[in-house]
């Protein structure tokens, strides 16, 4: 059987180009020269927000131009329709739309004129970009996120040798300022030496608080000076304490300068400790303070860690020192640091408990034995 091919009938132009338009991923406005929209697709509708086919018989300019670049939208209307001049027409330009939520977004857009006869249209197409600039926005701060942490690893490697090396100079410093100290004593310049000799101690104590932070895990016993440690977690913690505006006070026992424990271990569970009350305290719009007591009982030293931000509510009181519990955002914290601090304390022989008393804020309690040479 033959087919009469020429008996077919052909597609009008509207009939073949009007269901391509209307499939369109990407929105087609057609406007005429006046900026009226004669017609625009489903595509249009849905990125713009407006109700299917209610685009047409509305002018351009108010409805999908964002008010700020009306006048310049109709300024360039009207110059392109007195000269002919093209200045945004055939080119792919990215611009800010208008949604009928009333924000804007971002879209590509190329604007064709097509003239048949004396017949002259406008047709936009147009791209959504909020997804796009979403994306590139999300690579952008995750690209950050990985150079920072590269920058911090290369920083961590470096920084525990560069505290090795500060040990030495500063060593000397200390030892001469100790020298000077003596030989200055009662002149005047004794009270110059004395600040130089405390400013030295102060790094000192810096310097070895982060070695100790940056040990492993195998312990070492030896006598340790409470009073000091914690001044040194307070100095090490200084510029972050600081910079959140706590007012650090001190009460320190003279008694517990000598007591039997692993220096780094005990420091890194005190700088944790520290670390959650300047959390706690950034939640504290009034004055914030961090108080840190030590007192020697008995055959005990008592060190109490206490400050007065919001506290903690009975439920998270009751789970508080579980491994792996915290109440902070991903990325915060990882909700170890009191079950550490609690392994480390009672590996001491000693324990901490959460101060059941205080009306305001949170007080950590730590005891430790001061053990068989220290009993007095
Ligand atoms: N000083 C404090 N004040 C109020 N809540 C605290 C304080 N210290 C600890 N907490 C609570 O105990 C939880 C567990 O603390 P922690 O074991 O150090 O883990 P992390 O600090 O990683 O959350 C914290 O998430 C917080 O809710
Ligand atoms: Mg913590």
């Amino acid at each position: 059987m033959s087919v009469d091919k020429s008996s077919a009938p052909l597609l009008s132009t509207e009939a073949l180009v009007g269901p391509v338009i209307d499939a369109s991923l990407d929105a087609v406005v057609i406007a005429d020269l006046a900026g009226t929209i004669i017609r625009a697709n489903p595509a249009a509708d849905a990125i713009f927000g407006h109700a299917p086919g209610s685009l047409i018989g509305k002018p351009i300019g108010g409805t999908i131009v964002p008010p700020h670049l009306r006048a310049a939208h109709d300024r360039g209307m009207a110059h392109h329709a007195a000269t002919g001049e093209r200045k945004v027409i055939g080119r792919r330009l990215e611009l800010e739309a208008f949604h009928a939520e009333g924000r804007t977004f971002p879209v590509e857009i190329q604007i064709e004129e097509i003239a048949q006869g004396d017949q002259r249209v406008y047709a936009a197409f147009i791209r959504d970009l909020t997804e796009r600039r979403a994306m590139e926005a999300e690579v952008a701060r995750q690209r950050e996120l990985i150079h920072q942490q590269e920058k911090l690893s290369a920083l961590g490697a470096l920084l525990g040798g560069v505290a090795h090396e500060l040990n030495n100079p500063l060593s000397v410093v200390i030892g001469r300022a100790a020298i000077l100290q003596d030989v200055l004593a009662g002149s005047d310049e004794e009270r110059t030496i004395t600040k130089l000799r405390e400013a030295a101690d102060r790094c000192s104590r810096i310097v070895r608080t982060f070695l100790a932070m940056a040990r492993d895990g195998r312990p070492r016993y030896g006598q340790v000076d409470l009073n000091d440690l914690l001044v040194g977690a307070v100095e090490f913690a200084g510029y972050d304490l600081r910079s959140a505006h706590i007012a650090v006070t001190t009460e320190f026992d003279p008694d517990v300068f000598a007591v039997p424990g692993d220096h780094d271990q005990l420091v890194q569970a005190f700088v944790g400790l520290i670390i959650n009350a300047r959390q706690a305290l950034e939640r504290r719009d009034g004055a914030r303070t961090l108080h840190l007591r030590t007192q020697r009982k008995d055959a005990c030293v008592r060190i109490t860690i206490a400050d007065n931000g919001p506290g903690m509510a009975a439920d998270v009181r009751a789970r508080a020192f579980e491994p792996f519990f915290t109440t902070r955002a991903f990325g915060e914290g990882g909700g170890s640091g009191l079950a550490i601090a609690r392994g480390i304390f009672e590996s001491h022989g000693g324990g901490i408990t959460i101060d059941d008393a205080v009306s305001t804020g949170c007080a950590i309690v730590v005891k430790l034995p001061v053990g068989k040479g220290e009993a007095r």
